[in-house]
Formats: C-alpha cells, structure tokens, sequence
C-alpha cells in the first residue's frame, strides 16, 4: 500500500469506554472532546444519562434519534492522531448493544468511581473485552472525594476483573485533602486545582522525591507521598506495554474528570500507547489492515430516523483497504454487490459525508432494512468476520397480537428488529406463539411502541416462565434428535432459525447440562 495509506493507518486509534452507570463516562467523554477541540464547552454531550429516564422519556429521546446517532461516534484529533470514540449506550438495559460496540473497537477505557470500586456492569463489559483480549486503560475517577483507598481500589480491580494494574500515577490524598497526582512515568507532579477547565496544566518535574520543594509543594503529604512511592516500588506490577497490549495488565491513572484532571495525562499516554487498528478474524483467515482490499462489518444499525421511510443507518467498521466514496463491494450475507454510495462520517457534533476513510474509521451506511448486523463487505475475496455475538437473554415475554389479521406484520416486524439487534424473538417448536427475548426489560415497552409506530401492529406482552436461554449445537445427529424428543416442549427457533433451549429455570438449565454431556448449551452465538 502507498505511504499516504499507512501514515493515516498509524494515526487511527478507535475506542469505547467502559463503566458503571454514574462512574462518569459522560463528564469524561467531554473532556477528551475538548481536548480534541470537538466541542468547544462542557455540558456538549447531549442525550445522555439514559440511566435515569424512564421508558417514556428514553422514548422521546429516541424520537430526537438525529442527536443519538451523532453521539453514537464521536471522531476528534489530538496529538496527530484521529481518534473514534465509540459510544456505548449508558442505559444497562441496553448493555447488549454496548458488547457489540466493543466488538468495532481496538481498545477500551475503563472508568472506575473510586468510592465504589468495581461495579457489576463494569464487570459484564469486562467479560466482553475478556473475549477478545482488548487492551484496558483504567482511569479512576472522583478522587476529588473520599473513597476508597488508592491500594484497595486497585486490589478490587485485580480480583473482580482478573486483570494486573499498573499505576502510572499515584494520587497524593483525597477528598478535601486531594492535592495532585504524581506521574510515576514522567516524574512529575501535577498539583490539582479545581474546577480547571484549560487545556493546559503543565507539570512540575520533580525528578528525585527526596526534592525538598515536595515540603514547600506538599507540606506534610510530601512524606506521605514518599512512602507511597517506596511502597509501590517494591510491590506494584511495573507497566509493560505488551502485557496491557495483550490485555492481560491495565495502566492505571488517577484523576477528576469533572475537574478536569488527570484528563490530559492520560490522554497523552492513550495515544501514545493505545493500539491502532488490529488484525481481526474472519471465518477463514485473519485480515491484517494494512491489506490493500477495503473489508469491514456493521456492528450497530440506528434505525428509522424518519419511520416514513424505514430509514436505517447501518454502523460500519472499516478493517482493510481504503473507503472511497461510491465504490462498489459485496455484501457477504446476501452475496451481491452493492455501492457504497451514501456513506456518512462522524464527528462528535456532526455528520458529513466521506470521501475516503481508513481502517478503524466507522462509516455510516443508509439503507432500508439490507443491512444486518454481522453482514461483512468486501471488495475481492470472499470474507466474513467473526465474533460480532448475540447475548442468550435474561428476560422472556409471550407477544400478545391483538389484531389477529396483523399476524404477518407482526413477523416482518420483529423479523427487522431483531436483525437491527433492539430485540431477540424465538418460535417454540411446538405452537405458534412468539416468545421474546431481551438483555434488559426496557427492551419489550420499546419494541411494543415500534411496532406500533413502525409496523402498525397493535401487540402487548404477558409474563411467560422461562428463566434463561442458551443456543443449542450437537455434532452428534442422534443424539441432538434424541435430545429434540425430551425436551421437545422447551426448544425454540430463533429469529434465524437457530436451535434454543428455553430453560424454565436455571436449576433445570444445570440439570439438562449434567443430564446431556454431547450437547453445547450456548450463552452467546456468533451472529456473523
Ligand atoms: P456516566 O456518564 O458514567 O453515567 O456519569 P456522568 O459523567 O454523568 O457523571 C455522574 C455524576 O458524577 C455527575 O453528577 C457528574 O457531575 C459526577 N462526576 C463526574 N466526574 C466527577 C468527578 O471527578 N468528581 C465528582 N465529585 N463528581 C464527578 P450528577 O450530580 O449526577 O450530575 P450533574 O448534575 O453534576 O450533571
């Protein structure tokens, strides 16, 4: 490939953040958008804090679908590099999408409220970055309180996330008594003020701690600073780049978004750092994206921005090869050509229309329902990637149609949703019925007034016991018949037609696992 291509390959770093509700992703977001000079103040990141809306409100943010796609990839430069920024729905009813995002990134950013520690929904995303090694950057947040201390809050992170930390800051106190952090790497101290909203706080180089201006800095915490630092010496992992590379050990800065420190540091370590863009798997070889032939997969569809129209917008990772306008590939799923014509960049407040992109770029793909998530495009070979998966869901409702004639709008309907991934759907293998299936409850009252809006269907749902599901695969032919006979009143074809056992509780779950030692019971399946 020419040099131009490899130069803007370097630049790319493509990544998603990772935390609990409230941990301060948004507020964090923000900053690195200013200092990207995205956004020019704070309070930019609009909708939001899905966390705290109800069904209602969650809906008629969802109607403003324009500011949701804008912020579903935020794009901003910083230090010579192009950076994406992929956006993970804050509501954890919608965590099933958040996985997906992370399947389109090459590392991820982990934040951690440092009077919580680990949260639970930090450590479902955790599990995904697990799956495919996806290097971590942790930075922890809120040391402008008291929390925890910085020691057991690292010691949390290694045991709920099985993952080595490796400080490259160390916060001087907390709380009222927060007055910095120290740059272990750089030797620098950087002495915190409030409220600091400027792009620049250069650090003061304190090379040797033993630096009596620590006194004139610190006062009595420059003691305490030592200690710590001694402390460390002996007993912290040093930062190695291709552990964290691996995804095996995480950096770790100490910071206050909402004040704005910290921020920068480790901003400039991420690109220094941070990977490029990867090689990733297909089902028959691993592409490298330095490859000449343009690849990449949708991982997100954003639908119906105008419901008239069933307009959808199909999020595309790039992987190989350069992106120009209108050129033509083939879709892997349906095996044709298409041309990418109306293909859409994003910035972090904008949406303009690409002439070229690279890989790690996510372009955006209108289309009426073509695209599915899962689908490769690829210009000559053959390709199809892997590890874009569907979560088995926790939550299950019968449909209720309550026009009987709209029985085949039904099926189109949810048929779509599905493939757009908002819901999942499976077909006992005895009756009629349509059993849905969700990774959050909020997921049935949006797909109800989808349906409505968007279909025409006038649907509702009761209460069905099922308590899990998992994808169901036997090499064996007979035994899976076998298998197919029992439990007969429990299997269920997905919306593809894939095999499921709907468990009527996770005791019986287990039992069917012990009793059926040839079957696979899946928790996630591949969905290209
Ligand atoms: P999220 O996207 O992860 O859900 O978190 P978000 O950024 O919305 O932050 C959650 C709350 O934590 C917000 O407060 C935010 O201001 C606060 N916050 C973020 N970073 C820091 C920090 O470094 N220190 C402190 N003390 N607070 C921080 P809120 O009161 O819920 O919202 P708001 O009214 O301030 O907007």
């Amino acid at each position: 490939m020419d040099r131009h291509f490899l130069t803007e390959l370097k630049k790319r770093r493509t990544f998603g953040i990772i935390s609990h509700p409230d941990a301060g992703k948004t507020t964090l977001t923000e900053k690195l958008l200013m200092f990207g000079g995205a956004i020019q103040m704070a309070g930019a990141v609009k909708a939001k804090r899905a966390g705290r809306y109800a069904t209602s409100d969650w809906m008629a943010i969802e109607k403003e679908r324009g500011i949701s796609v804008t912020t579903s990839v935020m794009k901003f430069n910083y230090s010579d590099c192009e950076i994406n920024l992929l956006d993970t729905p804050g509501h954890q009813d919608f965590s099933e999408d958040t996985y997906r995002v992370l399947t389109a990134v090459d590392s991820a950013l982990m934040v951690i409220d440092s009077a919580k520690g680990v949260e639970p929904q930090t450590e479902k995303l955790m599990e995904v970055c697990r799956m495919r090694n996806t290097p971590i950057m942790t930075f922890i947040n809120k040391l402008d309180r008291d929390g925890m201390t910085p020691l057991d809050i690292l010691g949390d992170i290694e045991d709920k996330l099985q993952i080595e930390c490796a400080p490259l800051s160390w916060p001087i106190g907390m709380g009222k008594r927060f007055r910095g952090v120290y740059n272990l790497h750089q030797r620098q101290l950087h002495l915190f003020q409030p409220g600091g909203q400027t792009r620049h706080q250069e650090g003061i180089v304190i090379t040797d701690l033993a630096d009596p201006r620590l006194e004139e800095l610190l006062g009595s915490q420059a003691e305490e600073l030592r200690e710590d630092v001694e402390l460390l010496e002996g007993a912290a992992n040093p930062f190695e780049l291709d552990q964290y590379l691996k995804g095996s050990q995480t950096p770790v800065f100490f910071g206050s978004a909402i004040n704005n420190f910290g921020v920068r540091e480790m901003l400039d370590a991420f690109v220094e750092m941070a990977p490029g863009p990867m090689a990733r798997p297909t089902t028959t070889r691993v592409v490298a994206p330095e490859e000449a032939q343009f690849s990449g997969f949708a991982f997100k569809i954003q639908a119906n921005m105008d419901p008239a129209h069933r307009d959808r917008i199909a999020f595309v990772r790039i992987c190989s090869g350069k992106f120009t306008r209108g050129m033509k590939v083939y879709q892997t799923r349906i095996g044709k050509q298409v041309t990418l014509a109306n293909a859409t960049i994003f910035m972090a407040q904008d949406r303009s229309h690409v002439d070229e992109a690279y890989p790690g770029d996510i372009i955006g793909i209108h289309n009426h329902g073509t695209i599915s998530i899962g689908d490769t495009f690829y210009e000559k070979e053959p390709l199809s990637f892997t590890g874009i998966p569907n979560f088995a869901p926790d939550h299950f409702r019968r449909v209720r149609l309550k026009n009987p004639l709209k029985a085949k709008q039904l099926l189109k309907g949810l048929t779509q949703l599905a493939e757009e991934g908002a819901v999942q759907f499976f077909r006992p293998l005895s009756g009629n019925d349509y059993i849905l299936g969700a990774v959050g409850i909020l997921q049935f009252d949006v797909t109800m007034a989808r349906l409505k809006a968007e279909y025409g269907v006038d649907a509702d749902y009761e209460p069905v016991s099922f308590a899990a599901a998992r994808w169901v695969t036997c090499e064996d032919k007979k035994q899976l018949a076998l298998f197919e006979k029992e439990k007969q009143a429990s299997l269920a074809n997905d919306s593809q037609g894939n095999l499921t056992y709907l468990a009527p509780s996770l005791w019986r779950l287990e039992n069917a696992m012990e009793e059926w030692p040839m079957i696979g019971f899946h928790k996630t399946r591949d969905l290209a």
